[in-house]
């Protein structure tokens, strides 16, 4: 009997997190390496973070303050998506250059181009402060400090479990970091709007920079006297691929998510916020598309605002699916009640479910009215520019223009909820007799360029009363459904949580600072009977490849290469048939802020770069459903494919440390 309560024991404690969720802390991850090993890991905690020897973080950056990217090379050569460095190439694309559609390759380190307002961040360290912050050590000194150990050095303090826990990150910025190389948009962006956030994928989605620094190897201002950065560490190549089941791991930055909200902020997201969201969208991107279709100029105009408006759009969509087939909301119910009738015998934690339910309720409408301002009235121009009239085709916008005012103005008065409505815009509605009329009205002015009083008083009352919100709520930060008092309840609830739940393993939500996550190469039942896999080829292109759709064109080289068979050292094979490895699915817990962070193997050995999740999996940023939620990588075998056989700049696989 003791042995076998002995053996139950050992097993509870081995017992891994509920499948491969979790975004971890480098620093801490010694906490999850006996079971990243059960599942294939070959490394150490210290080979991921070490502060005395070099370790993968120092290969890993914060790309342009919001992507992640990874050094390849001694000579401080980056990968990060082709959607993460687009601003940069569509920066340096012009009629007689278009590197958007051409691709473009630097033939030299002379020919690699500079960007201005581009930067890249690496971890120098993190440390816990929270001891010394209740000492009442000033953050701002502790801050300080910190950056004056080195030479462009940012320092930074974040929450973690919603102030539980503080956390100094030390980086060091460069500056001077330029474009190499990137693959035309029809590999880059393949398969477009359509196949965002889809699975069948077949996206290129990488590009090319390298981080330079002084002589003395330290960030810098752009500088030609600048040499490339030569790193702690870069990451070994592996061109062995990987296999459905092998151990995958992510380095990145993943932004925002929500793990340890309530369920009734759950039905908030999930009931009222994403459908308004959603509902409004879909008819802004109807009258975007419909201009898009009418006219060639147009499909090119709107391009980019459509793609904006249709991520966050889709994303949505498969995040109020996930949570309703999960059923979240009933779910986090049941355990709430579970933990306030345990916490009703602790005086600390015996209130604080109640009171976080009455905090809701007093914001979700201030909220509400927020969010609803921003997805209507907040969307439309004040002032249409000297170069936007300056287009041929300017004349020819103005149907769509004025349909997206009336469009806003209806959806807004429709929507936004009586007490935190702008007094302006109902006065304008009276005046004009209705929402359309106020709009075009305000919009003739504006359009014209001649009378653009109306559209600032409007622009005025919505300042004053998203400000009276952000006053209600106490805080600013209001990325999430959130205010000043719930933060100061949340930081009880996890504490009572993290007392009471022993056997579930928290990890911090994340917030744009550097974590792990680990899984494994995964398929999944996409549906009864319909199994996904989890590797896609190139065949799979060669079936989209539409000349007549532009997000199906693929280049004339790449057709050949395909009729030729001719793959040189990357070809594979699959069953009977030779081919390239294209994109694989996983099962690590990422979100946006991921997109272009390594995708390594049970070595350590980058494999992939991460780029998109599936769009039914975008509930993993409120709950992890493990059956459901998949990540979606680039094969580093099709990078390299492409860099050597597409773009003929073959020489850059020289420097990296291919395996
Ligand atoms: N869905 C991905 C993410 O959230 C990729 C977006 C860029 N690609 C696109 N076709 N719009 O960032
Ligand atoms: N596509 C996202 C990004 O750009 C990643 C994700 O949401 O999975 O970071």
């Amino acid at each position: 009997m003791k042995k076998l309560l002995l053996t139950l024991a050992i097993a509870l404690a081995a017992l891994p997190a509920a499948a491969d969720e979790g975004m971890w802390l480098p620093s801490l991850i010694s906490s999850r390496i006996k079971d990243m090993r059960t599942k294939g890991f070959r490394l150490t905690a210290d080979d991921i973070y070490s502060i005395n020897r070099a370790s993968m973080k120092d290969a890993v950056v914060l790309f342009g303050g919001g992507c992640t990217g990874e050094i390849v090379s001694a000579e401080g050569l980056l990968l990060t998506n082709h959607h993460c460095g687009y601003d940069a190439i569509a920066s340096h694309s012009t009629v007689e250059h278009d590197y958007l559609t051409y691709g473009f390759w630097a033939r030299t380190r002379a020919e690699e181009l500079p960007n201005e307002r581009l930067n890249v961040r690496i971890l120098v360290r993190m440390e816990e402060v929270t001891d010394r912050l209740a000492a009442g050590e000033e953050p701002k000194a502790i801050i300080e400090a910190a950056q004056a150990e080195g030479t462009g050095y940012r320092a930074s303090i974040e929450q973690m479990y919603y102030g539980t826990q503080q956390f100094l990150f030390v980086y060091e910025q460069f500056d001077d970091v330029r474009l190499v190389g990137t693959p035309p948009s029809s590999i880059g962006k393949f398969g477009g709007d359509t196949d965002n956030w889809i699975w069948p994928r077949h996206t290129g989605d990488f590009s090319v920079f390298r981080i330079y620094a002084s002589k003395e190897n330290k960030p810098a201002a752009y500088s030609p006297d600048n040499v490339p950065y030569r790193p702690r560490r870069h990451f070994t190549v592996s061109t062995h691929g990987i296999g459905e089941g092998d151990f995958t791991m992510i380095y990145g930055f993943p932004g925002n998510t929500q793990e340890y909200i309530l369920s009734d902020a759950v039905a908030y997201v999930a009931e009222r916020s994403d459908p308004a969201k959603i509902a409004i969208r879909t008819g802004r991107l109807d009258l975007i598309s419909a201009a898009q279709e009418s006219d060639p100029a147009l499909r090119i105009f709107y391009a980019a605002r459509h793609a904006s408006i249709a991520n966050a759009w889709k994303k949505w969509q498969g995040e109020v699916l996930g949570i309703g087939r999960k059923r979240t909301v009933e779910t986090k119910r049941d355990y709430e009640q579970r933990f306030a009738a345990w916490a009703a015998g602790q005086t600390e934690y015996a209130d604080v479910v109640p009171q976080l339910k009455a905090e809701y309720a007093r914001i979700v409408d201030p909220y509400f009215a927020r969010e609803i301002t921003s997805e209507t009235l907040a969307t439309l121009p004040a002032r249409y520019t000297d170069a936007e009239r300056a287009e041929t085709f300017f004349a020819r916008r103005e149907p769509t223009e004025r349909a997206l005012f009336r469009y806003a103005f209806r959806q807004y008065a429709d929507r936004c909820p009586a007490a935190y409505r702008i007094e302006e815009f109902d006065e304008g509605v009276a005046a004009c007799g209705s929402p359309e009329a106020y709009a075009d009205r305000l919009f003739d002015g504006v359009w014209s360029g001649d009378d653009t009083a109306p559209a600032d008083r409007l622009k005025e009352g919505i300042k004053r009363v998203q400000k009276q919100i952000v006053d209600e709520l106490g805080t600013a930060n209001l990325r999430n459904l959130n205010s000043r008092r719930l933060n100061e309840l949340y930081t009880a609830y996890i504490r009572g949580l993290r007392a009471w739940d022993t056997r579930r393993a928290f990890f911090p939500d994340a917030n744009l600072t550097l974590r792990v996550a680990y899984g494994s190469v995964s398929g999944y039942e996409y549906a009864d009977g319909e199994y996904h896999k989890p590797l896609t080829t190139l065949d799979g292109i060669i079936a989209k490849d539409n000349p007549a759709i532009y997000d199906y064109d693929i280049p004339q080289s790449l057709r050949d290469l395909y009729a030729a068979k001719d793959y040189g050292r990357w070809g594979i094979d699959v069953g009977d048939r030779r081919t390239v490895p294209v994109c694989f699915l996983a099962t690590n817990h990422t979100t946006g802020g991921n997109s272009g962070s390594p995708v390594l193997n049970a070595r350590g050995e980058l494999v992939g770069i991460n780029f998109d999740r599936t769009w039914r999996s975008t509930m993993s940023d409120i709950e992890f459903d493990p059956s459901i939620c998949r990540n979606i990588a680039v094969d580093i075998r099709y990078v390299l494919f492409v860099i050597d056989r597409i773009g003929g700049a073959g020489y850059l696989l020289d420097e990296m440390t291919l395996r």
